[in-house]
């Protein structure tokens, strides 16, 4: 049976060193300021908000959150970008996706400072990683996290393994293809297109799921002994009918992949708790750099 990856416990190993770094800036007159924006009421984001903006006050951050209407206009959105980008105070910014169909998401992504681009979504940020300027880019928080998991277990030579990534979303698929290519993998990245997709992932050694597809990846697909790392969170209702109450599952096949995985993520409890940690360190890099 495959080893469970504890995404939790390395997270909370990443926050622990972030408080530390953050506490010593804050000695120096230098205290990590991280922004976060939410425009509308998405529930899912509204989750997702709140728990950035209480990790980064745990991590001893000055933490702001703007909570805009539905409405707002994307001028507005950007006059407000264009003041945390001259904000001494504040290190990183981040715009909570998805924005409301108004307005045009890729502009906003561009408004934000790259220096201050701690979701690693600017062009100068996917740029540096796309070019192996994996030490200078900030790097999108969930392939970040998913990278330190795979270290974890693998080990931090991974030459020469095949790695699958299912999923070619600029947040996830194409910077963690890009991450695992600077690793020196021989990555495949995998899509609705893609042609016998059981017969690519037996072939790899890691597999990354990003599709947001419950369980798409199932056990057989997966070759004895592979890295199976399962970023999806997908939420199945409560059956209408009796005592079952709605669930988390992942887009693997959690069960089945645990009998031929050397190690496996959980849902939840894997990759979700680092997305957050990596955004924390993230925002403590960008304030260190200040900070000189
Ligand atoms: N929505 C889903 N994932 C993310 C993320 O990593 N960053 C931002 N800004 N929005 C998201």
């Amino acid at each position: 049976m495959a080893e469970i990856i504890d995404g939790k416990k390395v997270a909370e190993d990443v926050l622990a060193t972030v408080k530390n770094a953050s506490e010593a800036l804050t000695a120096k007159g230098v205290t990590p300021g991280l922004a976060v924006i939410i425009v509308g009421e998405d529930p899912a984001s509204q989750v997702y908000v709140a728990s950035k903006s209480k990790k980064a006050n745990e991590c001893g951050f000055k933490s702001v959150q703007h909570t805009l209407p539905a409405e707002t206009s994307q001028a507005d959105l950007v006059k407000l970008i264009d003041e945390l980008n001259a904000d001494s105070t504040i290190h990183g910014i981040l715009v909570q996706l998805p924005l409301p169909d108004h307005i045009d998401s890729g502009a906003i992504i561009q408004a934000i400072a790259p220096e201050k681009d701690v979701d690693g979504f600017t062009f100068a940020n996917v740029g540096k990683l796309g070019t192996g300027e994996v030490n200078t880019a900030f790097v999108p928080c969930t392939p970040a996290g998913s990278m330190l998991l795979i270290e974890r277990v693998r080990g931090s030579d991974l030459s020469g393994l095949n790695a699958v990534v299912v999923g070619r979303s600029n947040i996830v698929g194409k910077p963690m293809a890009n991450l695992l290519l600077a690793a020196n993998c021989t990555v495949t990245v995998a899509h609705s297109r893609t042609k016998d997709l059981p017969a690519l992932c037996r072939s790899a050694d890691i597999v990354v799921a990003a599709v947001g597809r419950p369980e798409m990846v199932k056990g057989d697909w997966i070759k004895e002994g592979a890295t199976v790392i399962d970023v999806g969170i997908n939420r199945i209702p409560a059956p209408e009918k009796g005592e079952g109450k709605s669930r988390l599952v992942g887009d693997v096949d959690f069960e089945g992949a645990s009998k031929n995985a050397g190690a496996i993520t959980p849902v939840p409890g894997g990759v979700g708790p680092m997305t957050i940690a990596m955004l924390m360190a993230n925002t403590l890099v960008s304030a260190s750099r200040v900070a000189g």
